[in-house]
This record gives C-alpha cells, structure tokens and sequence, in this order.
C-alpha cells in the first residue's frame, strides 16, 4: 500500500524530531554493537506523530521482526503470551495503546519485561500450577497518547522513553514534499508550506491533506500543486489558517458561546460538543493548547483570547449575558 510507501524506514529518513532521533541513532547501535536487544522503549504524544513509524523503524534498525498488537486486543494473559513464545532473539513487539492493557494482562509483561520470563497458569481450581517459561531477548516497544495512564510498575519497567512534540512547519514542508516525490505528484515548494501550515503539527494530517490537494488538483487542474492551488482545495476541507478543523472550531466556539470563555470542566464540555472526553483530551485539545487557544486551569478549560479574536470576536464581550 501507498501508506507503508510513504513511511520512512530507517532513522536517516525520519524527519523532525532531532533529540528522539540522535537518542535512538545511539542506543540502537550500541545494542547492535552488544548483539542485545534494545531496552524497552516507550513512545508517547498525540495522534499521528509517527509512534508506529518509530516502532517500525527501531525494528528495521536492529534487523530484528515486528510484531504488532495493542491494548485492548489483548484481552487475556494467554494472548500476550502466545505472543510472546513466538518472538525470535531480539524481536520486536510492539504494543500500541499500550495503556489500555487490562490489569490481568499487564501482571504478565512485568517478568517478561524484567527477566525475560513469564509465569503461566495451567488448569483451574485445586490442580491448578503455574510454570515458568523462558523467552527469548526482545524489545518491548510501547505506544500512548498518554504517558500519564500508565501504572507507574509498568512506566518504570522501560529503560528508554521517548516523546513526541508536533512538527514545526518546515519539518512538516519537508515530509510532505518527500511523500509527494513517492507519490509521484507536483507540489511546489509554496505548495509544500500551505499544506505545512495547515496540518496541526502532524504529519499523519500533512500525508492526508497531501492526497486531497492533489484529488483537487487533479480534478480541476492540470494535477501541478502550487500555493494558490492547496489554499483552494483546502478551503473546500474546511481547514482553516491554523490548520484548525470542524472539531477543533466546534470546542472553541462552544467553551466561548455555551461556556462564555470558561473555564468549563472536561465533561461539561464532552456533553456540549457530543464527542467523548478522551477525544478531547487525545486528538482535539493538545494541538489547542500547544498553539494558545486554549488553557487548562484546575477550575476546566478557557479560552484565550486569542480563540477569540481567531472567530472573530470580542474576549470581554459578554456573550451570555449575565
Ligand atoms: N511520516 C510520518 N512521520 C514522518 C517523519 N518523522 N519523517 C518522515 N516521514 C514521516
């Protein structure tokens, strides 16, 4: 697929994100070096930042296999370690959401994580034992939205942690350009920067834009994506200047219009706009915040003036009218 094809593969490739990837350019070769398997690494920030492509990436680097599962797909011990009895030395698994692991499933990665080893129950009731297996070395690679979730026995078991931040306009320029040259699609430089610009910081929002600009172009054009082109197409998406979507417009308008600024708590606000809270807390919000437009005090959230003045209205304007 398309989508594999634009992922870089090896940490050369991967654009942004210097302190991440000078910190993996090392510990990767020296665990190469010491034919080990690399510590356990955990990758945390929002959507779309590339933790799967890292997770990919680390594998690819130590020439070792992935094997990918998540969260809440592992419903019982038995699935995880089936797992992991089938990994080959210095393997791998990559747990995606890895902080929606049931308490059960998580008791049997620590001794995994720590000794290589799990303890497994065999029958029920009172012939029921448990043996211990060996494992072979590998890599546990954990991803989340959240690092703040975890269970502090499972967070302290990852020798190396890893965040990432959004990508400024010029890293997000550069992917897109390198994704459009796979893709075989035209997109001047000015091209390249509105669609930067209008991605949240986001390279999995770049890559998608990307291909809906060309559509656009495509359709319309003569398929060439210049400036004038991309602010076109992306007017039609309704993302606006800030790269801000419906969503994001959506939590604004209603902190500034339902709640008159704020601050409103998380729930409030989940029930006003009809999205979850964890969907505020994940996808909408952390962008919001990194760029001033929103605040988290203890009393909820408010807006900052700034998310005034970007709708077009008045900070001290009273719009309730109390
Ligand atoms: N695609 C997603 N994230 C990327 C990155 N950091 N560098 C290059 N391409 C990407």
């Amino acid at each position: 697929r398309v989508d594999r094809a634009i992922r870089p593969l090896s940490l050369q490739d991967y654009i942004g994100q210097p302190v991440v990837r000078e910190q993996m350019e090392l510990f990767v070769s020296a665990a190469r070096k010491r034919k080990e398997a690399l510590d356990h690494t955990l990758i945390f920030g929002p959507p779309g930042l590339g933790k799967t492509t890292l997770a990919h990436i680390i594998a690819n680097e130590m020439g070792v296999n992935l094997r990918q599962t998540s969260g809440p797909v592992l419903e019982r011990p038995g699935d995880l370690a089936a797992l992991l009895t089938n990994l080959e030395p210095n393997d791998v698994l990559f747990v995606d959401e890895i902080h929606r692991l049931s308490p059960v499933v998580e008791e049997v990665l620590y001794p995994a994580m720590e000794d290589y080893q799990i303890d497994i129950m065999i029958g029920e009731g009172p012939a029921a034992r448990s043996i211990k297996l060996d494992l072979e070395p590998f890599t546990l690679v954990g991803a989340t939205t959240r690092a703040g979730s975890l269970t502090s026995p499972l967070r302290d078991r990852f020798g190396i942690v890893q965040r990432l931040e959004f990508y400024n306009v010029a890293d997000l320029s550069t992917i897109v350009q390198r994704s459009a040259r796979i893709l075989g699609v035209t997109l001047d430089i000015s091209g390249a920067g509105e669609i930067a610009h209008r991605s949240r910081g986001t390279p999995r929002i770049a890559n998608r834009l990307l291909r809906r600009v060309r559509d656009y172009a495509e359709v319309r054009f003569d398929g060439v994506v210049t400036a004038e082109i991309a602010r076109q197409a992306l007017d039609l998406l309704d993302v606006d200047k800030f790269g801000f979507d419906m969503l994001d417009r959506k939590l604004l308008l209603a902190i500034i219009e339902k709640f008159s600024g704020g601050p409103v708590g998380l729930d409030n606000l989940a029930a006003a706009i009809g999205e979850e809270r964890g969907t505020i807390e994940d996808v909408i919000e952390p962008f919001l915040i990194q760029e001033g437009f929103i605040m988290r005090t203890p009393r909820g959230r408010i807006a900052t003036k700034r998310a005034f003045l970007h709708l077009g209205l008045t900070p001290d304007l009273d719009l309730t009218g109390d």
